[in-house]
């Protein structure tokens, strides 16, 4: 994608360094290193006509990261976009791993209980169902020098893992992991196997609640965890932090909540008007939010010019104005948010709902293209479109619209 004007310019595979047919819509970026950790699954290798491509230089019939594999991979980046990690690992069944958590040594993979079958792809049914008797599992990768056999698995209650909070080592080497988790299916359109033929899907009615989770690396595999803490009192998604303290224990963060026992505004077509963009801190908190202020997509974090205290900056996020059809862009003192927005910009249009986005400085993609042009030249779209059968490539339209049940493929940036 084109970083001044927004367009489109294709897949991006990393000069063919990246060969997976899918990729997360979630990777984390160190900013101790300036890595990016990113991972794939569902990603039958042996199976995929664009990985033999590249091995055999000829194209093969099969797979295309839909095919039920409990293949995942996951990458490192380095901060000239030069892959230095790569590792296969094999998951217990395919099962949707949407978001991860990154500490300075370890990757968190949380490994939801909707299932791919490959006997029920066949049969032309759903991609994806909810199992209600399964597990939430956890997926705990080295991040250096990993092997298939390193990953070890955790395993909790069934419950729908969200968007990752944040992930930190502690001194004695334990990787703590906060995310936001829902008490059933989130995706009720992907219900049960057993469900009823011809039964119309139907919103569940779910509380997320903020949790903590600690993984000791030397536990045995398939060990027993239960989060440390649980946050019930706010029912929220798509937590943000400081991005400069990513692999730092941290805080603050900030959430868009909803409070579920206000009753749906039809006048402005609004569930909540309570509901908020707030902060507050897992351990010690505080919480803050703005007073009846309207629903707000995900927030996105952009320090304070200068600054490098955690959290000292403005926190951005689109409201919606559902009964104009019309959003605004507001911006926070991010630690002060209990205030309102410092400005508003009113936009004459509505943009999609629930939109994730990243605020990046002009300077670091300025100093990003001149490192390219003096080390590794400029980047280059993907060559051939990741399923040989269609050139139109559906994927892209994906990860343009923000993401799909598996994540989407990156977007590239050219200058
Ligand atoms: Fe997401």
């Amino acid at each position: 994608m084109d970083p001044d004007t927004l367009d489109t310019i294709g897949r991006y595979d990393f000069e063919g360094q990246v060969l997976s047919p899918t990729m997360t819509a979630h990777p984390k970026f160190d900013p101790k290193t300036g890595e990016m950790i990113c991972y794939g699954y569902e990603v039958s290798w042996l199976l995929n006509p664009f990985v033999w491509s590249h091995l055999l230089t000829v194209h093969q019939a099969g797979g295309d990261g839909n095919d039920g594999s409990r293949d995942i991979v996951v990458y490192t980046i380095d901060a000239s976009g030069l892959k230095t990690e790569e590792c296969w690992y094999k998951a217990p069944f395919c099962g949707i791993i949407h978001d991860c958590g990154v500490s300075d040594n370890w990757v968190v993979l949380p490994m939801t209980p909707l299932k791919c079958d490959p006997e029920r792809l066949k049969k032309g049914e759903n991609h994806w169902a909810w199992d209600p008797n399964e597990d939430q599992w956890y997926g705990l990768v080295p991040r250096r020098k990993g092997k298939p056999e390193d990953i070890r698995w955790f395993r909790s209650k069934n419950a729908f893992q969200g968007h990752t909070v944040s992930c930190y080592e502690t001194p004695d080497g334990e990787v703590v992991f906060d995310l936001t988790i829902a008490d059933g299916n989130v995706f009720f359109w992907w219900p049960s196997v057993d469900t009823p033929a011809g039964t119309v899907a139907k919103r569940n009615k779910l509380h997320n609640s903020t949790t903590r989770w600690i993984f000791d690396p030397q536990a045995p595999n398939n060990s027993w965890v239960d989060p440390v803490e649980e946050r019930t009192e706010f029912s929220g998604e798509f937590s943000r932090i400081d991005d400069r303290f990513t692999t730092y224990k941290y805080n603050h963060y900030w959430q868009a909540i909803i409070d579920g026992s206000k009753p749906y505004d039809f006048k402005n077509a609004d569930r909540q008007p309570a509901a908020s963009s707030t902060r507050w801190g897992i351990l010690p908190g505080t919480t803050q939010r703005p007073r009846r202020f309207g629903r707000v997509h995900e927030p996105a974090f952009i320090p304070r010019a200068g600054s490098k205290e955690e959290g000292d900056g403005y926190l951005v996020a689109l409201l919606n104005h559902l009964d104009v059809l019309r959003n605004d862009v507001c911006i926070f003192d991010a630690r002060n948010i209990a205030q309102g927005p410092v400005a508003v910009i009113h936009l004459p249009f509505k943009l999609r709902l629930g939109l994730h986005g990243n605020f990046v400085e002009q300077s670091e993609i300025e100093t990003w293209r001149e490192k390219r042009s003096r080390e590794l030249g400029p980047v280059e779209p993907a060559k051939e479109s990741l399923n040989a059968t269609d050139e139109t490539d559906e994927s892209l339209n994906i990860s343009v619209n923000g993401e799909g049940g598996k994540g989407a493929n990156f977007l590239l940036f050219c200058v």
